[in-house]
């Protein structure tokens, strides 16, 4: 454990009075403090002292509080950086939580807010060694907590959350039903600093709009008709850990604008109250519409869009990245051994084709729901076969998109090979103009033959030769 009289935390502010006061808050809190007066200065005692942590103002002669951070990642110090910003400038807050601040804080300085601040950022710094751990698996594995992936594209992902799970930026995760959005939420959480806090989801498609905003931040007793008891809303209920905003372009624009200032302040007051509360609490969003395209149609409001989205995580359909595929069914088969008391080996190499080859409309969560029921179904020690599928896996036209056509008879992966025949069969009897004395000279069979397998699909002889 880190103790706070060996963290050193170094002021850069111009303004001497607010730097003078800002030292002896910080060193009465029981850290080691120095400070600088502009960027310039700030970045020569960041070489001279080493300090873990600088609190820097962002307007300042020389050197400002960006040029300061853009110097500072160059320099790959992995030093925590909170940034004080002026009232209405949450542009530059945002540019400089994407430059990697750790955190940012509205002037003037709320003390309280700090203190939460400063402590966090130290505990952070122990998060972060137990994170190289996670990097390291990660490397090896294509795991990254409960997510799975070794596509390009979710190697990505899974690169952007080990940068940016320890710090306290608001993070927009879109993407289609079931890609796991939600997923990606709870592994910034635990790879974050506030995963021993709680994680809490609220889905705004779910909520009546009356009862949103008491949801959200909580009320009085009285607040309104029904209210009988105080009760606390999902960013009490969240405090020191992370809250997602699920299906955020449901949310009613009235309640958006509450949000935005909630963000902005970090401080909020209950339906009905009066008292402010200080929240301490990382948002996250996710939705799988396109937010541009809510914002052009009214629903969303772009400076909540503008403030959620720091950094954006799309995450493609499953469709898309189908190398993903073998490793997740690994993981769930044995997922779901484990929930199940099963002791399903494997999956037959024609299942492994079909479930590559279908195209998931359900995603992830479509995936994950047809291996929890091929293990229920298949037989201990034995392998996942094709009858523990659901339908649509099998239904072959459905799984088509993966062999092209060939003259006009459909055939794919996964197939069986009497429906290959009866295609052909009957695509050739079409291309012979219903002539089955010409059709069958040209399969190859006896006109017997062809009589009984189109007895056998059901085909009567009307077109006869
Ligand atoms: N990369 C992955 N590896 C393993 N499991 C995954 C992965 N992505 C998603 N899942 C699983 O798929 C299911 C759906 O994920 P999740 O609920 O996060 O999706 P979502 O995008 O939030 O869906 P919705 O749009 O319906 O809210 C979950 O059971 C999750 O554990
Ligand atoms: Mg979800």
């Amino acid at each position: 454990m880190t103790t706070q009289g060996s963290v050193k935390v170094l002021i850069v502010e111009d303004e001497v009075h607010a730097r003078q006061g800002l030292a002896e808050l910080v060193s009465d809190w029981g850290y080691r403090t120095e400070t600088a007066q502009d960027g310039l200065e700030g970045f020569e005692k960041v070489i001279a002292w080493s300090p873990q942590i600088v609190i820097t103002d962002l307007k300042m002669p020389r050197m400002d509080g960006i040029e300061l951070l853009m110097k500072l990642a160059d320099m790959g110090e992995s030093l925590a950086v909170i940034v004080l910003t002026a009232q209405g400038s949450v542009e530059l807050a945002v540019d400089a939580m994407k430059l990697g601040a750790y955190d940012f804080l509205p002037k003037p300085v709320d003390a309280t807010r700090l203190k939460t601040i400063l402590t966090n950022a130290v505990r952070q710094r122990e998060t972060e060694v137990e994170l190289e751990v996670t990097r390291r698996q990660l490397r090896q594995t294509g795991v990254l907590g409960s997510l799975v992936g070794q596509s390009k594209r979710m190697r990505e992902i899974f690169g952007l959350i080990e940068r940016i799970a320890g710090s306290n930026v608001s993070v927009l995760i879109t993407g289609e039903s079931g890609t796991g959005k939600e997923l990606v939420a709870r592994t910034l959480h635990e790879m974050s600093d506030r995963k021993r806090r709680p994680f809490v989801a609220i889905n705004c498609a779910a909520i009546p709009e009356t009862l949103m905003e008491s949801e959200i931040f909580g009320h009085e007793k009285g607040a309104f008709t029904g209210a009988m008891e105080r009760r606390a809303g999902c960013f009490e209920l969240a405090e020191g850990g992370t809250l997602l905003l699920d299906e955020l372009g449901e949310m009613p624009i009235g309640t958006q604008a509450k949000l935005l200032r909630v963000l902005e302040e970090r401080k909020l007051r209950r339906l009905g109250g009066t008292a402010e509360i200080t929240v301490d609490v990382r948002v996250l969003a996710a939705t799988n519409r396109n937010p541009e395209e809510a914002v052009a149609a009214g629903q969303l409001r772009a400076d909540l869009l503008y403030r959620l989205n720091v950094f954006h995580i799309q995450i493609p359909p499953l469709r898309e990245r189908p190398e993903d595929i073998p490793l997740m069914v690994a993981a769930m088969l044995e997922e779901m051994n484990a929930k199940h008391g099963r002791r399903v080996a494997g999956v037959a190499t024609s299942v492994q084709k079909l479930l590559t080859a279908y195209e998931w409309p359900g995603n992830a969560r479509e995936l994950r729901n047809a291996m929890e029921r091929a293990v229920i179904l298949a037989p201990d020690g034995g392998v996942i076969e094709e009858a523990h599928l659901p339908h649509e896996l099998t239904r072959a036209d459905v799984a088509a998109a993966s062999l092209p056509t060939c003259d006009g008879v459909q055939l794919s992966v996964g197939m069986t090979v009497a429906e290959a025949e009866r295609r052909l069969i009957l695509k050739t009897l079409e291309s012979a103009g219903g002539n089955k004395t010409r059709a069958a000279q040209m399969l190859a069979v006896s006109l017997k033959t062809l009589h009984n397998k189109l007895k056998e699909y059901g085909q009567t002889d009307r077109r006869m030769e």
